[in-house]
């Protein structure tokens, strides 16, 4: 019987890959958990009702596999029809078959992912993924998984948008490129971006695009209409971040009937779970409940934002549920371990573009307060 080494059995591919880094779920019990951007609040009563209601002897049965009721509903929602849109286990699954369906693998690739996908001269729009940096950190371990190139262009300053003019003079953005990601409200920034520049930059896109919306309950517009205007152009949105169901993942995508129809082909068969397609059609029939709580963090939000900034932080505006600053007198990695140390969890990325900053997520008033005070203490 010859010797089966695991480490021959997996494709160089894989083997050269650097998995996505989730922020920490700590073990230890009373930290104040401001890293991931989960929603501070539980979910409504009647969610957790209904939820609770479905756990029963259908828990052996397999789910609707199109997540039709939910389907139907959203389409209610947003003026639409169930064709344009299309349920995931979480947007993050939404965003890996838009990139299984809209990108050719580089053809005659490397064994390894150089530093990693990323691109130098020579390029294929057709297997290029493209996105904003800085921005959702997962999207070049997409490109990487999927054996696509990407091309990670800088935003302005402060993180805003680059507008056409730029993007056209800098020469660094393909306007061909087979799927553009825009995160929008953008993060780790919290920058928000103008529908109307996003409607440019769509216009101007020969590929695929999708506009990321994972937190734009917390921001002044929306770029729905986009996805229902151009055929190219997709809009991600979640249920983890301002519905409270992070550990239900439920995300969902709208855009062009054949769009999703292509997505629908390629993903698992089951994708989204049974108490989550529950969880997630309760969360639609108590949206009042729900923008209470948009309303509450956004407070919160702005008070922290004030109180940070008077005790010397840098802080961005932001749309979001969380805020980007560069903290005073110490490294952003050191704040991370004093804050630490004082039972407050925040996020650092170990990224040049961020590297000097950290990312707080808003909590409630009182985790906002406790907050404030340890920093004080630490000033
Ligand atoms: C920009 C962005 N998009 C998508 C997601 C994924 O959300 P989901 O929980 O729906 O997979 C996140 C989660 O952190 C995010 O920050």
């Amino acid at each position: 019987m010859p010797l089966r080494q695991p480490q021959l059995l997996i494709r160089p591919l894989v083997l050269g890959l650097h998995p996505y880094v989730p922020g920490e779920q700590p073990k230890i019990k009373g930290l104040i958990k401001l890293n991931t951007n989960e929603n501070p609040y539980p979910p409504s009563p009647k969610v957790l009702a209904a939820t609770r209601a479905a756990v029963d002897g259908r828990l052996r049965l397999y789910p609707n596999p199109t997540a039709q009721r939910l389907r139907e509903k959203l389409a209610r929602l947003h003026h639409c029809r169930p064709e344009n849109i299309i349920v995931g286990n979480g947007s993050d699954e939404l965003l890996a078959l838009a990139v299984r369906a809209f990108v050719e693998p580089k053809a005659g690739r490397a064994s390894h992912p150089s530093r990693a996908g990323e691109t130098s001269g020579l390029r294929s729009s057709r297997s290029l993924v493209q996105f904003f940096t800085p921005s959702y950190s997962l999207y070049p371990v997409l490109a990487n998984i999927h054996g696509a190139a990407w091309n990670a262009v800088p935003l302005g300053t402060d993180f805003t948008i680059p507008s056409l003019a730029e993007l056209k003079r800098a020469r660094r953005w393909d306007f061909r490129a087979a799927l553009s990601l825009v995160t929008t409200p953008n993060a780790p920034s919290g920058c928000g971006y103008r529908i109307a520049q996003l409607d440019d930059l769509c216009d101007a896109q020969k590929g695929g695009v999708v506009l990321d919306e994972a937190y734009v309950d917390f921001a002044n517009e929306n770029a729905l209409a986009l996805a229902l205007k151009y055929p190219h152009v997709l809009v991600a949105r979640t249920f983890s971040k301002a519905y409270s169901l992070c550990f239900q993942r439920v995300g969902y995508c709208v855009g062009h009937p054949d769009l999703i129809a292509a997505l629908h082909k390629i993903r698992d068969s089951y994708n989204v779970n049974g108490l989550g397609q529950v969880a997630a059609l309760a969360t639609l029939d108590d949206l009042p409940h729900y923008r209470a709580n948009f309303g509450k963090i956004i407070a919160t939000r702005e008070r922290l934002s004030r109180e940070l900034a008077a005790l010397g932080f840098q802080v961005f505006p932001s749309q979001t549920n969380f805020i980007l600053v560069r903290p005073p007198r110490f490294s952003a990695e050191v704040w991370l371990e004093k804050l630490r140390g004082r039972k407050i969890l925040v996020r650092w990325f170990n990224d040049p573009a961020v590297h000097d900053y950290l990312r707080i997520t808003i909590g409630t008033p009182a985790e906002a307060a406790a907050l404030v005070r340890a920093v004080r203490a630490e000033g």
